[in-house]
């Protein structure tokens, strides 16, 4: 008996063994079948157009071979936990004011994380406001094109939605994958018009309300390739709306906000630039190269010889704030007759810079900003635009030192660097420059002071924004939608609502 029981267990455990040869057996012939008999696609590879190499423009090379790579730019795998499902909206804004555009993009990746689908990125193009000359010899223009992950690694650009997010949500992926994956007979069109009836929506329903319902029609739909056309869901006239702010209960908690990062490049001129902004000798770890993906030649790291992209973890929103750093942000140039338009219009705050706004503070549903449109006695409201949005020289040195003493009584900040993100004349940057360090500021620097390769230059706008994000003070433009995105994303990074303040 004792024999028989001892045989047993080990007569049972041949057989589960031979159970599980025969399975894997099976399982291999069917996966190789399965391999052999699909096509195993990928993104096709960038090659620079003459006319870019004529102009000396950044190609981003680096960047476009490392969102071909992304995993997800492939014929998903046996074990691909999420069944691949793309949300693409050809009519999104292009060319005008990346902020603009960029606002649209991560309102469009939240609604398609919502839907159970993978947002589809596309290159920005520079077209307002290009940062280098693109005219060819007979006058037609050869816009630049940036690529996503020049400006963000995070869900946007194909990060990670993270921990704790749907597993079942493709990642987004980049248009060359969506034309690799969605031939045109596998996609289905929405039409804008056609859908916001059927959905009942009309001026006054409200932004949480409008995105719940498209997220519901979109995640219903079964076909793997959806296409928006003739609009999109939040262009710039609803983003301008006061409901806007009512999508942050889902929003500001999203894996779009919550797993922001910058572009490898933005970190890396960050990096570059970090004495500008504090005399620590030690770079944060956030900033920090991988010491083995670097040489310690002499002048390695510098404008002419940066280091490699991939030494580089692209900075979160949610890394720890530079400290002593106040960044500013002063919109001079256009603004000048911009500010007296707005005057004129009557048009208030953009965006998310609304939630200081009494009337939304009010309602105890969203981060209260301390700061917003405020009228002064005797003042007309023209006057306070003007006021809030063109401040004088003289107001912003007040203004830095009202809120420097804030930020030390409320926070203990000690606030020591400040750093002027403007694109204002050299003469007027550095009389601003020279008052401050006249008003006891240790450090103080600009734009016009970041030393920038010509690819960090192409986006030099979102490195400024890199670093207003991660001062551990911010002061902006309410008016701005530069102000605006930095507010998000310092919300979104688990800043608190009072470190972001406005002019
Ligand atoms: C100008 O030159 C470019 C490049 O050769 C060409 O593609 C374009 O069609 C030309 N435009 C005109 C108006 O001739
Ligand atoms: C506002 O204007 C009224 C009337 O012109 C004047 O009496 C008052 O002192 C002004 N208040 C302030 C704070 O300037
Ligand atoms: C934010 O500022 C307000 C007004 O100064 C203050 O009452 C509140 O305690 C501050 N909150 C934090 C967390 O600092």
């Amino acid at each position: 008996m004792k024999d028989r029981q001892g045989c047993m267990p080990l007569h049972a455990s041949y057989k589960l063994l031979l159970l599980v040869l025969v399975a894997l057996v099976v399982l291999a012939g069917f996966s190789y079948k399965i391999m052999t008999t699909r096509t195993y696609l990928r993104p096709v590879m960038y090659t620079p157009s003459p006319h870019t190499l004529a102009l000396g423009h950044p190609t981003f090379e680096d960047i476009r071979e490392y969102e071909r790579n992304l995993p997800q730019h492939r014929t998903p795998g046996l074990f691909t936990k999420y069944h691949p499902r793309y949300l693409f909206f050809p009519w999104e804004a292009w060319g005008t004011g990346w902020n603009n555009v960029f606002q649209e993009q991560l309102l469009n990746t939240h609604l398609a994380y919502l839907a159970n689908r993978g947002y589809v990125f596309v290159d920005y193009i520079a077209r307002d406001h290009p940062p280098f000359p693109d005219e060819l010899p007979n006058g037609t223009r050869h816009m630049l094109h940036i690529p996503m992950n020049a400006l963000t690694s995070g869900p946007t650009g194909g990060g990670s939605w993270g921990e704790g997010a749907n597993p079942a949500v493709s990642p987004p992926v980049s248009q060359n994958w969506w034309d690799v994956a969605c031939p045109p007979e596998k996609i289905v069109e929405v039409h804008m018009a056609e859908t916001t009836q059927e959905l009942g929506i009309t001026e006054s329903t409200t932004g949480e309300k409008r995105l719940m319902l498209w997220a519901e029609k979109l995640r219903n739909i079964e076909a793997e390739c959806v296409s928006v056309l003739g609009g999109t869901p939040f262009d710039y006239v609803f983003i301008l709306t006061e409901t806007v702010v009512s999508m942050w209960s889902s929003y500001g908690d999203s894996p779009t906000l919550k797993q922001y990062a910058w572009s490898a490049l933005i970190t890396r001129a960050i990096a570059r630039n970090f004495p500008l902004f504090s005399s620590d000798p030690q770079v944060p770890p956030a900033l920090s190269p991988t010491l083995s993906r670097i040489t310690t030649t002499p002048g390695a790291g510098s404008v002419a010889a940066p280091y490699p992209l991939n030494a580089f973890t692209p900075l979160r929103a949610d890394a720890p704030p530079i400290r002593g750093l106040l960044g500013i942000h002063l919109r001079r140039g256009d603004y000048e007759a911009h500010c007296k338009s707005l005057a004129e219009w009557g048009l208030g705050y953009n965006t998310w810079n609304n939630f200081g706004e009494p009337r939304v503070r009010a309602t105890g549903l969203f981060p209260p900003l301390p700061d917003y449109l405020s009228l002064r006695d005797n003042e007309t409201r023209a006057d306070a635009v003007l006021r809030h949005c063109w401040p004088t020289a003289e107001a912003i040195v007040e203004r830095v030192r009202s809120v420097r003493a804030e930020a030390a009584e409320r926070d203990g900040q000690q606030l020591r660097a400040v750093h002027m993100a403007t694109n204002g004349e050299t003469g007027w940057v550095a009389d601003m420059a020279g008052r401050l360090r006249a008003d006891r500021w240790e450090l103080v620097s600009s734009s016009l002071d970041m030393q920038l390769a010509p690819d960090e230059f192409a986006v030099s706008q979102a490195v400024d924004m890199g670093v207003l994000v991660a001062a551990e003070t911010f002061i902006g433009v309410g008016f701005s939608s530069l102000s605006s995105n930095v507010v998000q994303l310092r919300l979104a990074g688990g800043r608190h609502a009072n470190t972001s303040r406005l002019w």
